[in-house]
């Protein structure tokens, strides 16, 4: 299991896929801006010198400009979001604290998280957090310090507590996850607050399960609400404290059964949300405790404290849940993010070129009209031209018959 500590979270994650996609997409913004600024100077050149530009066009591709900034301003912000729910204890933190490999939220039995806590990436080293409504970074240093900052403000249990966790420490938050950690599913009647105010957005919803009991009614109320708000969420569910199950080997297959299937037909048959192939790929049955436990001793380089039977299985599957769940949740989020601002970025190109193919009509017409001026010019200058000739020709006919006229004359009469 060693090795996999090593491999998890290294440039290969599935997480790269919306890394990716960010760094290109923005790219792409980039030159599309270029390309807007460029449109704009081009358009400010011609439209002092010609006439084929009115003003309104030049309006209309300036407010491309500040439409291009602030999609390259969301798309800076844009995240990857997972949401934990479960009852009380049933180990919510304590699953995101084995994936920050870290003790990041606290943690420990009876009612500890009173409200909601999002974990995302701070830049440099310093932990920090911040309240709803405030602008202030409160410095935390551990996990004591924050479970105290929380206690003291007597919070509502919908209230969003922003973590920021320093992303050098965890490779999850250097590649844009954001983690939201709630109170117990049993502990309030606001469900629908909680889905109005911090469910939308998420990409991916981690149903944090009781290996020990089963799953519940307020557990599945929940879900049904939100796959009604929510067109086929992705969820996932872990079956914690599995490690419980070491003491009673003799029942353990038949235990995994029944909440394997009780949890398919949860997703497959009661939320409709996906299919039972989909849906074996979901479910996992973990110890988010020992594998903190596992990764803070790593860390510390020491050997962590005699391992329950069967832990090397158990630490297998939360891997292996890592995995699946990186590849659904960055798979998931280029979706939603990532489509709205490409068909933005499709339209702006159209309407650049559609303007630019109007100007490039018009200064053709306009280079036509022109030229068939100058036609109409040079055909009238050519007929003035032949009239001239013919009148010349005709003069000089006649002078020519004058002079002999007159010459005749002069002779006659000398004659004479
Ligand atoms: P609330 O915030 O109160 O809703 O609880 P929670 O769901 O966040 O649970 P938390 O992570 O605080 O865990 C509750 C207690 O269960 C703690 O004492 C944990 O150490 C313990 N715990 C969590 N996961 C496991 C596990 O896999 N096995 C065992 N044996 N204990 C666990
Ligand atoms: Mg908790």
């Amino acid at each position: 299991w060693q090795q996999g500590v090593a491999a998890a979270g290294t440039d290969n994650s599935p997480l790269q896929i919306f890394v990716k996609a960010k760094k290109k997409i923005n790219d792409i913004f980039v030159e599309i801006e270029d390309y807007v600024k460029d449109t704009v100077d081009y358009m400010h050149d011609i439209e002092k010198e010609q006439k084929i530009i009115n003003t309104d066009k030049v309006k209309e591709i300036e407010e491309f400009v500040s439409k291009v900034h602030g999609i390259r301003d969301v798309l800076s912000r844009d995240h990857m979001k997972v949401a934990f729910f479960g009852r009380t204890s049933n180990g919510k933190s304590s699953v995101i604290n084995a994936m920050l490999h870290d003790k990041v939220l606290p943690s420990g039995i009876g009612h500890t998280t009173n409200c909601f806590l999002q974990v995302e990436g701070a830049p440099n080293d310093e932990p920090y957090l911040v309240l709803e409504g405030s602008e202030e970074r409160c410095a935390v240093e551990s996990v004591g310090q924050l479970a105290h900052a929380l206690c003291k403000e007597k919070l509502s249990e919908s209230t969003l507590v922003k973590v920021y966790w320093p992303k050098n420490r965890c490779l999850l938050l250097r590649d844009d996850v954001v983690f939201v950690d709630s109170p117990g599913v049993d502990v309030t009647p606001n469900l629908d607050e909680w889905i109005d105010k911090h469910c939308l957005d998420a990409d991916v919803f981690v149903l944090v399960a009781n290996a020990e009991s089963t799953l519940m009614v307020t557990e599945k109320n929940f879900f049904h609400k939100v796959s009604s708000k929510l067109s086929k969420p992705n969820i996932f569910i872990l079956n914690n404290r599995w490690d419980a199950s070491a003491t009673e080997p003799e029942f353990l297959d038949q235990v995994r059964r029944q909440h394997q299937e009780r949890a398919i037909d949860f997703l497959v048959k009661e939320l409709k949300v996906c299919s039972s192939k989909e849906a074996e790929e979901r479910i996992f049955f973990i110890s988010a405790k020992e594998v903190l436990q596992a990764r803070l001793a790593e860390q510390a380089q020491k050997t962590s404290t005699p391992l329950t039977e069967g832990f090397q299985t158990r630490y297998f599957e939360f891997q292996d849940f890592e995995r699946k769940f990186e590849e659904c949740i960055s798979k998931s989020a280029v979706k939603t993010k990532f489509e709205q601002h490409s068909q933005r970025g499709k339209f702006i190109a159209n309407e650049l070129r559609d303007i630019l193919d109007g100007i490039y009509n018009d200064a053709l017409k306009l280079k036509e009209e022109r030229l068939a001026q100058r036609k109409e010019l040079t055909d009238k200058i050519t007929y003035t031209e032949q009239q001239l000739m013919l009148i010349t020709q005709d003069m000089k006919k006649k002078i020519h018959a004058m002079v002999e006229d007159v010459e005749q004359r002069v002779s006659k009469a000398l004659n004479e």
